[in-house]
């Protein structure tokens, strides 16, 4: 039987193989393998996409979200308030930064919850990071609102939203900085690993230009203890290829996404909210069936594959288990935790899968 995944990369890479593999080309023979023009070429054309000033790009979205941390001043003795219901790399960000992630539950729309941040301010809070999760805008101006009432920056993790709008803008200039993932899955994704950090604010973007690069703005002299997180050229050339193409695949997942709203119409399962506000570009395709593991072999028998965004809550991982929390503290991130279903979502899915995919769901 013919199956259908949940996320298939290589017919996109085959269509734009040729023109990668000439970018590529480029790179080797100019050995510009790390940092350098094509990466310098790439972060200028995502910052006009963005429409921010600034983008640096590092090696990938964690390192962004840390470097973030570390150009707000943010470290040991400090808190930052995240959504439970994340990619763990947002708490990662905090954590490394030395800084303690503070969960709040999600709401209705799965996404942060404004209405919870205000319980979770303490003297030690000093920023709020936002995730526009499975591609889908949190209410930014309902956070912001609050982070200026607390006096506190707000981060946007846009991992998974590159191209996705909030009231009619771009996400990814609404806070200090916002961060990126540009892993190969992500719906703007390397050729390897890659990340960056968009911003309008000039001393954040040299001061995170210098940490990526070990401290330093002049070779061999470090003013600040830094990293090695620069991005590489061959990732860079390969995300200025595939940036063209971006809004396309967007329109595509979009497409895709509207019919599945549309036509999935199985009172057993459960789809995504979409706000008003929310221009979302589908990273992934969410649904909360009626008895997961049911669905799921309901699914596997007809030949489509599903995964798990995400099986376990932050604030439950065992990573995080010294700062306390409990299942009941964030009933919403948990209920989705446990019953959470990623269908196939990819801009190159057929209409006959998409077909497909909606009657085995009507079916179950
Ligand atoms: C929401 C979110 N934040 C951060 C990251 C971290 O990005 P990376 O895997 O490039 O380190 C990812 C992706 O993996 C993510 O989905």
């Amino acid at each position: 039987m013919h199956s259908i995944p949940c996320l298939d990369l290589k017919v996109q890479h085959q269509q734009i193989k040729e023109e990668i593999f000439a970018a590529f080309e480029q790179v080797y023979d100019q050995t510009a393998f790390s940092g350098g023009p094509f990466v310098e070429a790439f972060e200028k054309s995502f910052a006009e996409f963005v429409g921010t000033e600034y983008c640096v790009g590092v090696s990938n979205g964690t390192v962004a979200l840390h470097l973030a941390m570390l150009a707000l001043g943010i470290g040991e003795g400090d808190e930052v308030i995240i959504p439970a219901n994340t990619f763990i790399a947002t708490a990662w960000g905090v954590s490394h930064a030395g800084a303690t992630p503070v969960f709040v539950d999600c709401d209705a729309t799965w996404n942060i919850d404004p209405n919870k941040i205000a319980a979770a301010v303490t003297k030690k809070t000093k920023a709020v990071i936002g995730v526009h999760l499975y591609g889908q805008p949190f209410d930014v101006d309902a956070v912001k609102a609050i982070c200026d009432q607390y006096g506190l920056f707000l981060v946007e993790d846009a991992a998974q939203a590159q191209g996705a709008r909030y009231k009619g803008t771009r996400v990814g200039s609404f806070g200090e900085m916002a961060c990126y993932s540009f892993y190969p899955g992500k719906n703007l994704g390397a050729c390897g690993e890659g990340g960056g950090i968009t911003t309008q604010n000039k001393s954040y973007a040299d001061q995170l230009r210098s940490l990526r690069n070990h401290g330093s703005t002049q070779r061999y002299f470090h003013d600040e203890i830094g990293y090695n997180y620069r991005m590489g050229g061959l990732e860079g050339a390969s995300l200025s290829v595939k940036l063209k193409y971006l809004e396309g695949w967007n329109n595509n997942r979009k497409a895709i996404a509207n019919r599945y709203q549309n036509e999935i119409n199985n009172p057993r399962i459960q789809i995504q909210e979409k706000p008003s506000w929310a221009d979302g570009i589908f990273h992934l395709f969410v649904v909360i069936p009626e008895d997961k593991d049911a669905f799921v072999r309901h699914l596997n028998a007809h030949g489509i594959i599903a995964a798990y965004h995400y099986p376990v809550p932050c604030h439950l991982q065992k990573a995080y288990l010294h700062l306390g929390y409990r299942r009941g503290d964030f009933p919403n991130a948990e209920y989705l935790a446990d019953n959470c279903v990623s269908i196939p979502m990819y801009p190159e899915l057929t209409s006959d899968n998409v077909d497909a995919v909606i009657k085995c769901l009507n079916q179950y």
